[in-house]
């Protein structure tokens, strides 16, 4: 196989951003280099360099003057609700059982599952995500459908079929029972198979029984090395039902952690409306706090406080993510910028170093993968993004007056989406130009 040999503007980071002139905290090269081969980056670094360790036959492509960034990550999406996406006028619990139920229904027909799972990806890669944990109906077969796709394209996807045994429509529960056999049947089948990795995903505390959470909580034992999704607090009548629902827990994230649902492979969407004592044992327990503002506001849930929850004495591990259906966009650039302003909303800044950081080291590091994907360090798989600064008219023009990178990824952020993604390497193929063919 030839090696290819990448060049453009490199851009990825070592650590969190403390401040926008925190330069230690990321690698920029003006002219940079990237050397692929067998699917990883195996040398990276000023162009003249890499070039240097590069054979004979290396095939080169000049993105300059783009930048190259590492694949971005969504930490939170489902994909069964590509079809109820802008759906009007509802909360949480409303929403889910007008529109959410009804449509997830459909996902007992496998092929609606594989063509569904197909528009799905594509518009990850179309929007520059190269990694994203996905939620799946409660059907094996749409994780099944899901998977296939996600091997068939090399990605490093996370996913599981969500268990739910009540509060939901007859044709959209499972049983403590089957919810765990099929939870089982497909980690033999999938997790490990390639780059994917399965989730346990009981859906939320309202769907299921303490039978069901017991069930989940075995899994998670004897998986320990798998990872765990499942919403928390995004929504105040949620907590009042769940609290109905579980009275003898002493909070809503009490109920996870008494089934053993907490750990450092936890992944807790929303988290909005956290007690001082949940906030606590999901620090103490490693567990991620998901952000997923363009859903919260959407379904007019709350405003994430990302800064308080970082900076507390017990700090979270945060992640970011779309929450594609109740999220509105499937960019991660679009996602920032909506975050941007939840935090603005709360007296508090993210600085453009650590919007990117978040949704890429910072969202590795949250799903524990950053040994794999989330950088451009040599050794990493190659999954890396080429991001066009003046990709629409308006970009072009405020990038006349743009003079420094802060000031670059910040519009980047602010006015970019699909459009300025040029092209997305996928464990080092190229990706995006076959979507868009
Ligand atoms: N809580 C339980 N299920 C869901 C879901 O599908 N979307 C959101 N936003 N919250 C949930
Ligand atoms: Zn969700």
């Amino acid at each position: 196989m030839t090696d290819t040999l990448l060049r453009g503007r490199t851009l990825s980071f070592v650590r969190w951003p403390e401040a926008i002139d925190d330069q230690g905290a990321w690698s920029y090269e003006e002219d940079g280099g990237l050397l692929l081969r067998g699917g990883k980056i195996v040398a990276a670094g000023a162009y003249a360099d890499v070039e240097r360790q590069a054979g004979e036959g290396v095939a080169k492509v000049d993105h300059r003057p783009h930048l190259l960034v590492p694949g971005f990550i969504d930490a939170h999406a489902h994909f069964p609700q590509m079809q109820i996406i802008a759906s009007y006028g509802a909360e949480l619990l409303e929403w889910l059982n007008t529109y959410t139920f009804p449509e997830e229904t459909r996902f007992l027909n496998a092929q609606h599952g594989r063509r569904i799972a197909r528009l799905f990806l594509d518009e990850m890669i179309r929007n520059g995500t190269t990694t994203v944990a996905a939620y799946c109906s409660v059907h094996k077969e749409s994780a099944e459908a899901f998977f296939a796709e996600s091997h068939d394209r090399n990605m490093l996807n996370i996913a599981g079929k969500v268990m739910m045994d009540r509060n939901a429509p007859g044709e959209l529960t499972d049983t403590p029972q089957s919810g765990y056999d099929d939870t089982k049947a497909l980690i033999a089948e999938w997790h490990g198979k390639g780059r994917q990795h399965y989730a346990i995903t009981p859906r939320f505390a309202i769907t299921s029984t303490p039978e069901q959470m017991e069930m989940a909580g075995a899994l998670a034992k004897e998986f320990p090395e798998l990872h765990i999704q499942t919403h928390l607090s995004e929504n105040h009548d949620e907590i009042a039902f769940t609290r109905e629902l579980y009275p003898q827990a002493e909070d809503y994230a009490g109920v996870y952690e008494h089934y053993g649902l907490l750990g450092p492979r936890t992944l807790l969407g929303h988290s909005i409306h956290l007690a001082e004592r949940e906030a606590d044992i999901i620090s103490e327990t490693g567990s991620v706090a998901v952000f997923c503002p363009t859903s919260n506001l959407f379904l007019g849930s709350g405003l994430f406080d990302y800064q308080r929850f970082r900076r507390r004495e017990k700090p979270l591990r945060i992640a970011a993510a779309t929450d594609v259906g109740g999220g509105t966009n499937y960019s991660m650039l679009r996602t920032m910028d909506e975050g941007y302003k939840v935090i603005a909303l709360q007296g508090e800044k993210l600085n453009p170093f650590q919007s990117f950081w978040q949704i890429t080291r910072g969202n590795a590091e949250a799903l524990s993968i950053a040994d794999r994907v989330g950088t451009l360090e040599a050794g990493t798989e190659a999954d890396i993004i080429v991001l066009d600064s003046r990709a629409t008219p308006v970009m072009e023009l405020r990038m006349e007056t743009v003079k420094s990178l802060a000031e670059e990824l910040f519009l980047l952020q602010t006015l970019g989406d699909d459009r300025a993604v040029r092209e997305v390497y996928v464990a080092g193929k190229p990706s995006k130009s076959i979507v868009a063919a």
